[in-house]
Formats: C-alpha cells, sequence, structure tokens
C-alpha cells in the first residue's frame, strides 16, 4: 500500500472531522471520543449528505441531513437503514496519521 501523510490527530477536533480532497472524492477523517480515527467517503449513502458536518457519537456519525447513522469502522449504514459508504485504510503511528490513496485509485477505476 502507498501510505500518504496526512498530519496528526491533534488537527482533528475531538468528536470532529476534517476533510481531505482527492480527485476521486472528498475523504473525512474523523477523531471519536476515544481518539480513535477513521476515513471515509464524506458523502453520505442515503441522499450525499456531507458527513464530516455530522454529529459524532461512539464509532458512528449521524448525517446532518435526515439522521442516517453511519458506522466509520466499516462505513455501513446502521439501524434499519441500507447502504454504506467507501472506508479508506488509514494508520496511527502515535498520533501521526496515513491514509492509503492507492487502493482508492484502483478502488475507482
Ligand atoms: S443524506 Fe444523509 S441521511 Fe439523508
Amino acid at each position: 500500500m502507498n501510505w500518504h501523510l496526512i498530519g496528526h490527530i491533534s488537527d482533528i477536533p475531538l468528536r470532529g472531522s476534517r476533510c481531505i480532497k482527492t480527485p476521486q472524492m472528498t475523504i473525512a477523517v474523523f477523531r471519536t471520543g476515544e481518539e480513535e480515527v477513521y476515513a471515509i467517503e464524506n458523502r453520505c449513502p442515503h441522499k450525499g449528505g456531507p458527513l464530516s458536518e455530522g454529529i459524532v457519537h461512539g464509532n458512528a456519525v449521524t448525517c446532518p441531513l435526515h439522521n442516517w447513522v453511519i458506522s466509520l469502522e466499516t462505513g455501513k449504514a446502521l439501524g434499519a437503514d441500507d447502504g454504506a459508504v467507501r472506508t479508506i485504510p488509514l494508520r496511527n503511528e502515535g498520533g501521526t496519521l496515513y491514509i492509503a490513496l492507492e487502493s482508492l485509485v484502483m478502488a475507482a477505476e
């Protein structure tokens, strides 16, 4: 995998997110209350809402548009809703964060 440095965990607000634009998509990188970090596509599987603006709770985010709850671990909608966003491999080395963009390019082809 081709890992790309994206910054430090302290760059992301606690229970918040930061967006990274790539040619394929915008990626939302979330930091949970338990200091876990996840990267997923910033596009709700329902109608494309900006998940980065949602509320983070546990290891999930609630979409700001119609309140679907998306797992940050799997990208899947939780509860009765059906759908998923792409998850992006993320490595956390003592707070320094890397994502694997190579797989993203391959997956988008
Ligand atoms: S667009 Fe996210 S819940 Fe509708």
